[in-house]
């Protein structure tokens, strides 16, 4: 372990983490269904404000991931504890499927919009009409993008609880501080 490592993670990482937990569940509670019959319909997604919100929450969830990987690669070493192999390794697999899940999220539904040339409709009036750059490109074809898109929200929602309750799990059972870690408070 890095004699500077602390007991807990920086600050900034741990803001990190929970805008981004508030976030998507905010966006999971929106998650629009549907959303391919009111298409049909012909209703514009940008007068329809829980997919705006949707949307909107959803590419901040994609700036918040990005900035916050670059501050991995700079940030100073996160906590380590002692915990036997098997669980270490559920615990870093765990981290890399919710860290792939929230960058797949957005690009899923930007694939799923793109292929089926829907809007894009954002907050504050922002939308893109056409993403021509992913209908006209062989990926757009591949999969039916937004049953895909709306199986990795249920995805990484139902992998968040077996997290927080592993979380919980070490907080209670082992009281080993992982939980305190990513909590606010003095190091
Ligand atoms: C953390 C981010 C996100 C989560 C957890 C999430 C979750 C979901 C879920 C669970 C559904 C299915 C809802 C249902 O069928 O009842 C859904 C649908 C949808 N989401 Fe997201 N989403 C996220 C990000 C985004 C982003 C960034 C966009 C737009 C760029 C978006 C656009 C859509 C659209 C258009 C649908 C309807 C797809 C279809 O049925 O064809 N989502 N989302
Ligand atoms: C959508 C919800 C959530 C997502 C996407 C998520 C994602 C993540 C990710 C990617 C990490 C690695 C962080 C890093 O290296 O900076 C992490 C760490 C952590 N998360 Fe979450 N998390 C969520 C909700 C929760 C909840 C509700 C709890 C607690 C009840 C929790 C407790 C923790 C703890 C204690 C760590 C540090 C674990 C360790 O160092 O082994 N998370 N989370």
């Amino acid at each position: 372990m890095n004699p500077q490592a602390t007991p807990r993670y920086d600050r900034l990482s741990q803001a990190f983490h929970w805008l981004t937990a508030i976030v998507v569940t905010i966006a999971f509670i929106l998650g629009p269904g549907g959303f391919g019959r009111l298409m049909h319909e012909g209703v514009d997604p940008a007068t329809r404000i829980d997919i705006v919100w949707h949307e909107s929450l959803g590419i901040l969830v994609l700036v918040l991931t990005l900035l916050r990987l670059l501050w991995v690669a700079f940030r100073p070493a996160a906590p380590q504890f002692e915990m036997s192999g098997p669980m270490h390794m559920a615990s870093k697999l765990g981290h890399i499927v919710l860290w792939l899940l929230l960058l797949a999220l957005p690009v899923t539904a930007l694939l799923a919009l793109g292929s089926e040339d829907h809007p894009l409709t954002l907050l504050g009036g922002v939308r893109v009409d056409h993403m021509p750059w992913i209908a006209d490109s062989a990926i757009a074809e591949l999969a039916d993008w937004g049953d895909v898109h709306g199986f990795l929200g249920d995805t990484i929602m139902w992998l968040a609880g077996v997290h927080a309750a592993a979380a919980i799990f070490h907080h209670v059972f082992l009281k080993d501080g992982v939980l305190r870690a990513m909590l606010p408070g003095r190091k």
